[in-house]
């Protein structure tokens, strides 16, 4: 396939506005797949489990078709991508690998807040955008608002708007033909030397990592020295192919095309999404990398039972082989033991992980409190913190620490204007700053649609925003957001005692303006949750040297044979026995002994 018979593209859109759907009728309207092999709901692209239940795409898949106009065949390459915030960066490598996107909007729902920042994200690589229409055969469609929307919005024509449903199936060919004649076709030499851009990988069990490949310049074989610009290491390619969906192993990749390869290399963190691959011996330019997925929320996760450390060890490692941006640290606690503390790119990916971690490893996790990144600046250093254990126990200059700073994001709602004032409410409670709004059609039957943009500490959004931002606008409002860099805050570190003890798994990092509400919410929970033990035990919430709330646990009476009067000696030594196997799982805090499981009741209940 010569380079002008090629077409690189995404589709791009906000969650739920039938991108899957989408890539489903391409490749069904040109052969790739076939229509009654599966069920109507099962999109070929989205391959994970917790994908499926949750109805995102977590993983960008990439597929290619082949497509006849006018006795002219075309090789159209669709790489799709995720569909949520956490997931921009992949989103971002990969429009790296295209010339062309298709810009999907919901015409019952309009533009959402995804929708503009995937659109800027194309706009930026100076992606030729095609406009699209979905779900036009709902009767809640609204094309000619959307269009609207959309002009003013985008500055997109709405003669330049596609029509479709990708459910039905209507208008799906001009989809195709907008393909071929609006995008360009990308450039490359074929006499030129070898130069590959790497934008995905994955990994086999059996060939070792397989990476998803555009070639910008040269030809591709198998058999091919090639080596890494970023590493400097050498592999020698052992098969090469298209998706198409699935592998097919071809002779070659030709400039402009995109396939798989696999090469003799063993470990995915050789892989290096946005590196540049060319021929062992020539020298080339690397193309403009990528910055390395950026970690902005970050979690404990331990055994239930201690002894599962190694199973669990198992599971994370294979799991991380499949997902890279999930960064990874052994850590252990007094409490919990030993664990792993892990980064990630969101909340949501978080939560992704973990019931990808709960499926595979098929045990109870306790997962401790979400954190993000803080900055500690000392006298002489600024140290990153993630672990809210690590944080000074006071901020002040006779303490060395200077100041603490944490990561904002620039935050964008979009909601129908009713909603507006719940909304800004919502955001002041969640320390929001620079609060402003617009509204996004002037005109029109019905409510009109608002932005509101406004900056808010990332902490604040980690926990329970999105829910509480779906339920307070009955499920209208859409979000997203970008990082805003970092700031000076007041926050302190907030410890839980149990009986003069600090309980480590437990520490939190909380705004000043927030202290009191979260130390006596806690303290109650603690209440609830722990067993009462032989003797009294004070629980605590402290900063500093402060106690912010404090509860009792009453004392349990010491014997527990002491009721069974009559000297019944089989029941007494049952009950003693029953005892020693409940201590046996007992974690052992000042004195107090806590069942794992508390741990688990009381993180799961945030
Ligand atoms: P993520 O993968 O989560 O980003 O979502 P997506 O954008 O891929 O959306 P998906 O294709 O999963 O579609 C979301 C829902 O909209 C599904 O229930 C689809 O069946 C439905 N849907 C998609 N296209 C159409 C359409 O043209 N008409 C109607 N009525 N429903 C559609």
């Amino acid at each position: 396939f010569p380079c002008h018979k090629i077409r690189n593209f995404s589709i791009i859109a906000h969650i739920d506005h039938g991108k899957s759907t989408l890539a489903d009728r391409l490749l069904e309207m040109t052969g790739t797949i076939k229509t009654d092999s599966r069920s109507v709901n099962q999109q070929v692209l989205d391959k994970l489990k917790v994908e499926r239940e949750r109805g995102i795409t977590v993983k960008a898949q990439t597929a290619s078709m082949f497509y006849q106009q006018n006795e002219l065949r075309f090789l159209l390459n669709l790489i799709d991508t995720p569909g949520h915030v956490d997931f921009s960066w992949e989103v971002s490598r990969s429009l790296a690998a295209c010339q062309g996107a298709l810009l999907l909007v919901d015409a019952s729902r309009g533009v959402q807040a995804q929708s503009l920042s995937v659109f800027h994200a194309a706009r930026e690589r100076g992606l030729t955008i095609i406009p699209i229409l979905n779900k036009v055969d709902l009767s809640t469609a609204q094309p000619d608002r959307v269009k609207a929307q959309m002009h003013s919005i985008f500055g997109i024509d709405p003669t330049d708007v596609l029509h479709i449903s990708a459910k039905t199936g209507e208008g799906i060919s001009g989809v195709l033909r907008a393909i071929v004649e609006r995008i360009p076709p990308p450039s490359g030499e074929i006499t030129g030397r070898l130069k590959a851009f790497l934008f995905d990988s994955s990994y086999d069990r059996y060939r070792g990592v397989i990476s998803l490949v555009s070639i910008q310049d040269g030809v591709l074989r198998k058999g091919d020295k090639i080596a890494s610009c970023h590493t400097r290491k050498k592999y020698e390619i052992t098969e090469l192919g298209i998706m198409h969906p699935e592998e097919v192993p071809t002779a070659q990749l030709l400039p402009g095309q995109v396939g798989y390869i696999a090469c003799n290399m063993r470990q995915s963190s050789e892989a290096h999404i946005g590196d540049t691959l060319h021929r062992v011996g020539d020298a080339v330019e690397p193309m403009p990398g990528f910055q390395p997925a950026k970690a902005m929320v970050f979690a404990g996760i331990y055994p239930l039972e201690s002894s599962d450390f190694p199973n669990l060890e198992e599971s994370i490692k294979r799991l991380t082989l499949t997902d890279r941006s999930v960064a990874v640290q052994r850590e252990s606690s007094v409490a919990l033991g030993q664990g792993y503390r892990l980064g990630f790119l969101g909340s949501l990916h978080m939560d992704v992980f973990r019931q990808r971690l709960e499926d595979e490893y098929d045990a109870n996790i306790v997962v401790t409190a979400p954190t993000v990144p803080y900055k500690v600046v000392y006298k002489d250093r600024t140290v990153m913190v993630s672990n809210p254990t690590d944080f000074p126990d006071v901020v002040d200059t006779s303490a060395h620490v200077c100041e603490v700073q944490e990561p904002i994001v620039k935050a964008s709602i979009i909601v129908p204007e009713e909603y507006l004032g719940e909304m800004m409410v919502l955001c002041f409670e969640h320390r929001a700053e620079d609060v402003d709004h617009q509204y996004l059609e002037t005109s029109g039957e019905g409510s009109n649609r608002a932005m509101l943009t406004c900056t808010l500490p990332l902490s604040e959004i980690v926990a329970h925003f999105f829910d509480k931002l779906k339920s307070r606008s009955s499920g209208f409002a859409s979000f997203d957001y970008d990082d805003a860099g970092y700031k000076q805050s007041s926050l302190v570190k907030m410890m839980f005692l149990l009986n003069n003890k600090p309980v480590d798994a437990l520490a939190l990092i909380v705004h000043r303006s927030a202290e009191q509400r979260t130390g006596r919410v806690w303290v109650k929970k603690l209440h609830k949750v722990i067993p009462r033990q032989l003797f009294e035990v004070p629980i605590q919430a402290v900063v500093g040297k402060r106690v912010i709330a404090r509860e009792t646990l009453s004392a349990l009476r010491a014997d527990v044979t002491a009721g069974l009067y009559g000297g019944h000696y089989e029941r007494k030594m049952k009950h003693l026995e029953n005892q020693k196997e409940a201590k046996r799982k007992l974690k052992r805090i000042g004195r107090v002994d806590l069942p794992q499981e508390a741990f688990f009741d009381i993180l799961s209940t945030r």
